[in-house]
């Protein structure tokens, strides 16, 4: 068995997607009102037997558990694997030139190192760097933030910090796995930032181990970011942590922002504790490598995405952190970097008035609900407690318990039957993110492999020539990630070697064995459209399943009383 495929095997879609949105028993599978878009009625689906789920709604789509994770959190599949390992207990194996070899990882520093400060004295004398100078002073940075964050500007040249660096003596492979430069087939090797104001992202210690890269006008994307590298982890780094460090220690408290610009701003303006989790969503480690300066935590959100999401999320650190995450929330449409140098006291005044994550939710989810009602009663119930149940701390899931006894009008006796009713129809093992703990081995027999999308692959990586065939067949067709992964990566690559190089390690062991299977040679194009057909077909079953819900829906609406939930009968 794989790494990947152990790795799933003790990972449980239910519980991962219980953490995304409320399930509800369906026969042997669940449903859920979909995460990924807003809708009233529930389409999306869990199929424990398979551990798959799909979305019948908007998204029309599903996959494995890594996929889910993937679209949810905006991670790549290297991410979601290293990330779900942990959790499960999966010791990944460690792979030749990534951070096992000392000395390779010194000069990975060192490259960093020198490029930032190539930078960064470009930024401060060359004549190109006019223009990002002027917008520096626009956005009202200080000279004392440019030298603190040694912020740079990357030349408008393909091959100027590639030349730099190989002229010391490094080589091009070194420079690729740095993530500087990128390489290209049939073409030389070019510089990844190019004309753009530069924020190294820099470890605890002050190493420097990747790059922002922000655009000094409206084109898109904004920002670049180094890729992931044996130094740099995206999802386990905090912009700012090496210069907030120590203000975090003093003053007993971390505030978390999105963007770079928000904490140049807030360290200009005084306000030293505040990192930022680089627009992802803040991930586990992120929070387990604060937890050594402090445990109060402040997440400053934007008021338009500030959702339940938010607050599970939150949860989710309280149970690492060991302690309450509270929560500020942005006037709407500002950032901390508008606020802050806007006004220092409203700034102030929203961090000291950060409330408990949980305490948000509850009045996120009862502030559309008319509590005198039944029915709202129930719902704030039915979406509060399996929130409040993902709680480690037992003092304080017993505070929301009670709380949401009072809200429903019925005894802490009475919910927690609700509660073990719940949990008995459930009936799953360890919840997927409660700490690092090994998670026991789940009962669910899982598919580990797809025959038929491994059959496909195979052809088509054993005959590049079928390629063109192909043209209709949509990544989303895959169930399983790491052939998703493989044909959505094949598409963009002209061969093998370069498709190596773009996949995660772990994923080139799957393509190995892909194009390792031995297929028989006759009658090749036959057998690729039948299996582009059963494809499709699989696909187009979905699809017509779908359809018939929805007009079977519409029919038995014009025929129903209004209001009658139609959940229960369809
Ligand atoms: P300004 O718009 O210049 O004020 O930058 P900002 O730092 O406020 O960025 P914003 O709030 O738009 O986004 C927050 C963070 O998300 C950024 O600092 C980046 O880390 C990240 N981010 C934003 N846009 C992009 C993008 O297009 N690509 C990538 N990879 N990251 C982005
Ligand atoms: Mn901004």
């Amino acid at each position: 068995m794989s790494v990947i495929d152990e790795v799933k095997q003790k990972t449980d879609i239910v519980d991962v997607a219980s953490q995304y949105t409320t399930l509800t028993k369906s026969g042997r599978n669940f449903k859920a009102i979909c995460p990924f878009h807003s809708e009233k009625h529930p389409s999306f689906f869990i199929y424990p037997e398979q551990q798959s789920w799909h979305c019948f709604g908007a998204c029309n789509t599903g996959g494995d558990v890594f996929s889910l994770i993937m679209k949810k959190e905006g991670l790549d599949f290297g991410e979601v694997l290293r990330h779900t390992a942990e959790i499960a207990g999966v010791t990944l194996p460690s792979r030749a030139g990534q951070a096992t070899d000392k000395e390779k990882n010194d000069r990975l520093y060192r490259i960093n190192e020198l490029s930032a400060d190539y930078f960064h004295q470009l930024l401060l004398t060359s004549p190109s760097a006019e223009k990002t100078r002027s917008y520096i002073t626009r956005r009202g940075i200080s000279n004392q933030s440019v030298n603190a964050f040694n912020l740079g500007y990357s030349p408008n040249s393909w091959d100027s910090l590639r030349q730099y660096l190989m002229e010391r003596d490094y080589t091009e492979a070194e420079l690729i796995t740095a993530g500087l430069i990128i390489e290209v087939e049939s073409a030389a090797s070019h510089d990844r930032f190019r004309n753009r104001l530069m924020f190294p992202i820099n470890d605890a210690k002050g190493r420097t181990i990747g790059f922002g890269a922000r655009v000094l006008d409206d084109s898109m994307p904004k920002y670049t970011n180094s890729p992931d590298t044996p130094l740099f982890y995206k999802s386990s780094c905090l912009y700012g942590i090496d210069l907030a460090r120590e203000a975090i220690r003093q003053q007993d408290m971390a505030v978390i922002v999105e963007g770079y610009m928000d904490v140049i701003a807030a360290h200009d303006n005084g306000f030293g504790n505040v990192i930022a989790s680089m627009g992802t969503a803040i991930a586990d480690r992120q929070v387990s490598n604060l937890k050594k300066l402090s445990k109060n935590i402040v997440l400053a959100l934007d008021a338009d995405t500030a959702g339940e999401e938010a607050a599970l999320r939150g949860i989710i650190f309280e149970n690492s952190l060991g302690a309450e995450v509270k929560v500020a929330i942005l006037p709407k449409g500002r950032d901390p970097d508008d606020v802050i140098r806007e006004s220092k006291d409203t700034w102030q005044s929203l961090i000291n008035e950060a409330i408990p994550v949980m305490d948000y939710t509850f009045d996120r989810v009862t502030a559309g609900l008319d509590l005198n009602t039944a029915r709202d009663k129930s719902l704030a119930v039915d979406r509060l407690l399996p929130i409040i149940s993902q709680m480690n701390d037992l003092i304080r899931k017993s505070h929301y318990f009670q709380k949401l006894a009072r809200l429903a009008d019925i005894t802490p006796n009475q919910l927690q039957m609700i509660f073990k009713n719940k949990a008995a129809e459930r009936n799953h093992g360890k919840s997927f993110n409660k700490g690092n703990k090994v998670a026991a081995a789940p009962s669910h027999n899982i598919l580990t492999s797809n025959p038929r999308e491994e059959y496909y692959l195979s052809l088509l990586l054993q005959h590049p020539e079928l390629k063109t065939l192909s043209s209709s067949i949509m990544p989303e067709y895959f169930e399983n990630s790491e052939n998703r992964e493989i044909f959505n990566a094949y598409l963009s690559t002209e061969n093998i070697s370069s498709l190596k190089e773009t996949l995660d390690d772990f994923i080139r062991e799957h393509l190995d064995s892909l194009v390792a299977k031995s297929l028989p040679d006759k009658n090749l194009e036959g057998r690729l459209s039948d299996c582009i057909l059963l494809l499709k077909k699989e696909s187009l079953n979905l699809c017509v399943l779908l359809e018939k819900k929805m007009k079977l829906r519409i029919f038995l609406s014009t025929l129903l009383r209004p209001g009658l939930n139609l959940d229960y009968i369809l």
